[in-house]
């Protein structure tokens, strides 16, 4: 077995996953490498969900009843937990969303509706990256539409970076917000943050991080990093989907208008109008991803008892043991850097003139998955010129072979299409 320094003890933790000794197509074993597009999940977190639902189930914040307590303190309890993941000043800055989707619409929502000094208009200026994921575009495409406030964007190096080169020129005295992905869902690119948080603060901006693809992954520290909000999604770290995160600076969250309205959110209505509730619950209207968010809870104990630090080591030798592989392929492309200063454990490529989607069925009959397509970042496949590409993505349980599995499907896939 190849033995890299720095790895996880892979056997001990791939024993939590059941989903992990799957066998597909009679009888391979699965070689799961679209943990990109979601984690599998540990028992613990599997357990967490039912035990919710076998023994605490009942609504939030309702009922005097024990089991509305009960229900209450493990859904609060989340939030204290995700508070110490991300290391923010108050479990209050914490807001439940249904996915990562969801906190990036509602902050472009919250800046929509707002007041000066925040309000985003025909004057002012946003500004993303071409290697969003769409869910980083649309919202701002939307607010852009809406309000007549210019969109712009930093475009991309060839090697798969931020081209930062005219930064003062793309975040201006009008630049109300300026908002990137942490790491790059497809490119695997880790951004220079603080490049770019000096420039915007300069001009009072505010920075939105989708850290989609950085929460599993690596110390996230809202307070170092000096964002105003961070957004994920719980099903990406070994939590169940349906349960995302909004981190939100306590001021902002306490200026800024609501987007959704409903029960939960508010302090008082009448049928004229309403007051709202202190954040987080200002921005939670309706009944919450209660179980979801007990699960998320369950996966960031998991994940900190392991250690972020140590997932990061095991992911950074993983994915430079895949790159001194995958160069070894003849015709295969990197679509991003292909070193591995300054990226995640997240590949893509082109393999030849083979198209991705074929690449990625003929694995899958060998049990690798993969993800194929443009990955929802279809602007960086335009700027590369290619329809798509053929993404693997690595976590915690990834081993040296499934790297090597991975190689040797891609040989059997060339020698396939001859
Ligand atoms: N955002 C997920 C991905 O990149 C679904 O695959």
């Amino acid at each position: 077995m190849t033995q890299i320094p720095g790895l996880l003890d892979t056997e001990a933790i791939r024993k939590d996953f059941p989903l992990l000794d799957r066998q597909v197509h009679e009888g391979k074993k699965i070689v799961y490498l679209d943990n990109a597009a979601t984690s599998q999940k540990p028992r613990q977190v599997l357990d967490a969900l039912n035990a919710y639902y076998e023994r605490h189930n009942a609504n939030v914040h309702r009922g005097v009843h024990v089991l509305a307590e009960e229900a209450t303190e493990l859904y609060e309890g989340a939030r204290d937990k995700v508070a110490a993941f991300i290391n923010a000043p108050s479990r209050d800055e914490v807001i439940f969303t249904k996915n990562a989707s969801e906190s990036l619409n509602l902050v472009a929502n919250m800046l929509g509706w707002a007041d000066e000094p925040y309000r985003v208009d025909h004057d002012t200026e946003i500004v993303i990256t071409e290697m969003e994921h769409h869910s980083n575009i649309v919202p701002w495409q939307l607010l852009s539409q809406r309000t007549g406030a210019k969109l712009k964007w930093f475009g991309l190096t060839d090697d798969g970076r931020l081209d930062l080169s005219n930064v003062d020129e793309v975040i201006t005295d009008r630049t109300k917000v300026v908002s990137f992905t942490l790491v790059s869902n497809l490119l695997g690119t880790i951004n220079p943050v603080e490049t770019i948080i000096r420039r915007a603060q300069e001009v009072g901006a505010l920075v939105v991080i989708d850290a989609s693809q950085a929460a599993p992954h690596m110390v996230l520290d809202v307070q170092a990093l000096q964002a105003d909000f961070v957004a994920f999604t719980g099903h990406k770290m070994c939590g169940p989907t349906g349960i995302g995160v909004l981190w939100g600076r306590q001021e902002l969250l306490e200026d800024l208008p609501p987007f959704l309205g409903g029960g939960e959110m508010i302090e008082t209505v009448s049928m004229h109008s309403s007051t709202y509730a202190p954040a987080p619950h200002k921005f939670e209207a309706g009944t919450p991803p209660i179980a979801q968010a007990v699960g998320l809870g369950a996966a960031v104990d998991y994940l900190t008892a392991i250690g972020m630090e140590k997932i990061a080591a095991h992911e950074h030798a993983i994915t430079e043991y895949a790159v001194k592989r995958l160069l070894e392929v003849p015709d295969l492309r990197f679509i991003g850097p292909s070193t591995t200063e300054d990226r995640g454990a997240t590949i893509s490529f082109t393999l030849g003139d083979i198209h991705p989607h074929d690449v990625g069925q003929v694995l899958d009959e060998q049990g690798i998955a993969v993800r194929v397509g443009h990955h929802c970042a279809r602007p960086v496949c335009l700027r590369y010129g290619i329809p798509a590409t053929t993404r693997a993505s690595f976590y915690l349980y990834s081993t040296p072979a499934e790297v090597d599995a991975l190689v040797e499907g891609l040989e059997y896939v060339r020698n396939f299409f001859g």
